[in-house]
């Protein structure tokens, strides 16, 4: 039998007014990698929080390895992991220092905090940059540090409060690969996202989350078939007759289309074929579309799907969370 590492049942959450979390159920067995999925403002980083014990919640059940994170918070503290969307490493500190702070705090001996310092650094890439402050690295490279650091005392839950936002390509490819790594050991992941390609490379669930509630819970191949797996996007002259191109193509064969504005966007798993049956028909009917695009589908299409609604965004919430931590 497979052991749940994290287990959330009816967890609600609200800061005055704002109702941040509004019931939500997941189980995430231990050894695997779980996407928490969503816009800004939908509350993964409130169930993170509580997950890991900074803030309680007002209803519902947590655990993490059994232990409620209520009633047993040491227990879970003691068992997790946590690297936020701010990377909390000094700048002015190198590397090994860094990770040096952290076992102290968390009460390693000393010869212990060197070797898993050396091993960190060597693992995610930065024996080189170990003895330089962190101020000279790059992003990516503060990242991995970052991850890094929640691991020193070798947790066997790690949480990720997306983790690559705001890296650039590579950076996110390389924490990709370590993230990897840390679940072939047997860590399990959970990590928050907007994108919906990270979810589906790393994840083996998916949950997706909207003001506070489920409005999916499936496996990436799942999520992606009720998806499709490509959106091609065709600008059309105007939006009546894009409108109409919508309605003309509605019938093709294992494809979904909508028009959006000026747009026809079509989603399918085979695009190339889809293509020129869509292509096909407008040319029938006199339409020629002025500019194609094709590309893998979005949180935002992710959100058309499931709820027929574009994702309702908040503004990033960097700032204003910035300022929480300051004041806690
Ligand atoms: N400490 C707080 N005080 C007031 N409102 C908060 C606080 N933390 C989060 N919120 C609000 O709760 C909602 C969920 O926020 P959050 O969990 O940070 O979402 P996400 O991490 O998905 O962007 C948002 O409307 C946010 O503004
Ligand atoms: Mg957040």
């Amino acid at each position: 039998m497979t052991e749940t590492a994290i287990y959330v049942e009816g967890l609600a959450k609200r800061f005055g007014e704002v109702v941040a979390l509004d019931g939500i159920d997941f189980a995430v067995p231990a050894g695997t990698v779980f996407g928490l999925l969503g816009p800004n403002g939908a509350g993964k980083t409130t169930a993170v929080r509580v997950l890991a014990t900074v803030i309680p919640p007002d209803r519902g059940r947590a655990e993490v390895l059994g232990h409620d994170v209520r009633r047993a918070a040491e227990a879970v503290r003691y068992r997790i992991g946590l690297a936020g969307q701010n990377a909390a490493v000094d700048p002015n500190l190198t590397g090994r220092e860094n990770l040096r702070l952290i076992g102290r705090l968390t009460q390693l001996p000393s010869r212990t905090i060197e070797v898993r310092a050396t091993e960190i650094l060597g693992r995610f890439g930065l024996a080189d940059a170990a003895d330089r402050p962190v101020r000279t690295y790059s992003g990516g490279m503060r990242r991995r540090l970052d991850v890094g650091a929640a691991l020193v005392h070798r947790p066997p839950v790690l949480f990720l409060d997306e983790p690559t936002t705001g890296l650039d390509p590579e950076g996110r490819n390389e924490l990709w690969s370590v993230i990897r790594e840390l679940v072939a050991d047997g860590t399990t992941v959970l990590l928050t996202t907007q994108y919906l390609e990270e979810a589906d490379r790393l994840a083996d669930r998916i949950v997706v989350i909207d003001k506070g509630r489920v409005i999916a819970d499936d496996t990436p191949a799942a999520l992606k078939s009720r998806l499709g797996s490509t959106v091609t996007e065709l600008g059309i002259g105007s939006e009546e007759e894009a409108a109409r191109a919508a309605s003309l193509v509605v019938g093709v064969p294992e494809s979904r289309s909508e028009s959006d504005g000026p747009i026809l966007r079509i989603t399918s798993q085979d695009a190339a074929k889809v293509l020129i049956e869509v292509l096909r028909t407008l040319d029938a009917n006199g339409i020629t579309p002025t500019t194609l695009s094709v590309r893998q589908p979005s949180l935002d299409d992710v959100f058309l799907a499931l709820t027929g609604k574009h994702v309702e965004e908040e503004p990033p919430a960097d700032r204003r969370e910035m300022a929480k931590a300051g004041a806690r």
